[in-house]
């Protein structure tokens, strides 16, 4: 079997390492090949990722770049097709929720190509939300649906999705995070590497990030936002490593002064050793990723969560998670919590045990054997 594996920004990296060295450790049974889109490409947000979770180089790059919604999925499309004419492939295995996973699986569907989605099913019921539409049209369109938790299930059902096409395996982020904990690097070793000794940190320190285009784009709603963490920041330092559409905005809508305090720690986008060091030693995590708050679900560490909703539910089911909005008052209630009473312990869900990327490469082998079978290959 020749799979052909998509990835196109930075929370696809660490989904696809594992799944690579799955398919790997399965010798002839299966050749992978990495296609990049190139959807990001500052060496902040890639190569660091590579290099450091031993990712082989991409076989293809498509080298997109950056455009609206319209202009980045049409371009992934364009380029795509060509590639995966001359690949030859048996399936295209896609994984989150970003543009390049829609448009890889578009492309794919309409030549006959089976697609695989590896984090199937997750809804935040927030058309409003660019992923949203991302992840409902890629689940439509898949054969294979992998799905890191069970609530997954019942969503992909109510949109008419067969429930033999779904496979609940757990999640390939998680087994990243397993393995590469040893070797996370902490805030110290970053504050001397950036130059940074000077921060203080004593009592402990947060950990923000913020790249959600309903918390950036908007300059009321950013302003608000910061001007919370600045009031965060007189209690426990914060450190903010800045995702370049958010340094973008701070700079446009003139924010900078909110936040250059010397409480308040701002970096360039960390690489994943890093931020793995920062959030496993970190009093709490403030964050509007999706990634992020099952990380710090696994690692046992409380999150806020600076958004109405989540498409992760198990996070605040089981984990530490707690879903906070953008209500000034409701962060700091919950900050208080945290600094009062150690703020919500959690459980480690089902299934995130290190092992979920061998259970899909097992299960997709068997499948495109049968398949094959199937038609007489
Ligand atoms: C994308 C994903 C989002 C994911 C996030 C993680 C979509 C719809 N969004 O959002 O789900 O959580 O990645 O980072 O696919 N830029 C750079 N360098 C880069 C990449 C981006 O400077 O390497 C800047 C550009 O100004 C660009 C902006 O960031 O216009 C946004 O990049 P884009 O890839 O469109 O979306 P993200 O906000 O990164």
């Amino acid at each position: 079997h020749h799979i052909l594996c998509i990835v196109g920004a930075r929370p696809n990296f660490m989904k696809i390492a594992p799944i690579m060295a799955a398919f790997a450790a399965r010798g002839d049974q299966v050749k992978a090949t990495l296609l990049h889109t190139g959807q990001h490409y500052d060496v902040a947000m890639n190569h660091q990722y590579f290099e450091a979770l031993g990712i082989p180089s991409p076989d293809i790059n498509l080298e997109i770049g950056s455009g609206s919604h319209a202009v980045q999925t049409a371009a992934v499309m364009q380029h795509f097709e060509p590639a995966l004419d001359a690949a030859q492939a048996s399936a295209v295995l896609v994984v989150g929720d970003v543009n390049s996973t829609l448009a890889c699986a578009l492309v794919a569907t309409k030549k006959g190509i089976p697609v695989i989605h590896v984090e199937a099913g997750l809804r935040s019921y927030d058309r409003a939300m660019p992923e949203e539409i991302n992840r409902i049209l890629t689940d439509q369109i898949s054969d294979i649906l992998f799905t890191t938790e069970a609530s997954a299930l019942g969503n992909l059902t109510r949109e008419g999705i067969d429930a033999s096409r779904v496979r609940f395996v757990g999640n390939v982020m998680i087994d990243t995070l397993r393995l590469n904990l040893p070797r996370a690097i902490a805030l110290p070793q970053i504050l001397a590497d950036q130059g940074r000794s000077d921060f203080r940190h004593d009592a402990g320190y947060a950990v923000l990030t913020l790249h959600r285009p309903s918390n950036v784009d908007d300059p009321a709603v950013l302003r608000s936002l910061l001007e919370t963490v600045r009031q965060i920041s007189e209690r426990l330092p914060v450190v903010f490593p800045l995702h370049p559409r958010t340094r973008g905005m701070i700079e446009k809508f003139g924010l900078s002064e909110l936040i250059d305090l010397p409480q308040i720690l701002l970096l360039p986008p960390m690489g994943y050793l890093e931020m793995l060091g920062l959030m496993k030693n970190a009093r709490l995590v403030l964050t509007d990723s999706g990634g992020i708050q099952e990380e710090t679900t696994a690692l046992g560490v409380p999150c806020v969560t600076l958004r109405n909703n989540t498409e992760r539910p198990i996070t605040v089911e089981q984990g530490t998670n707690t879903i906070a909005g953008q209500d000034p008052a409701t962060i700091l209630r919950l900050f208080d919590e945290v600094m009062n009473s150690g703020g919500k312990a959690g459980r480690v869900p089902e299934f995130w045990d290190g092992h979920a990327a061998d259970r899909i490469a097992e299960q997709l082998c068997e499948w495109l054997d049968q398949r094959n079978a199937a038609s007489g290959d």
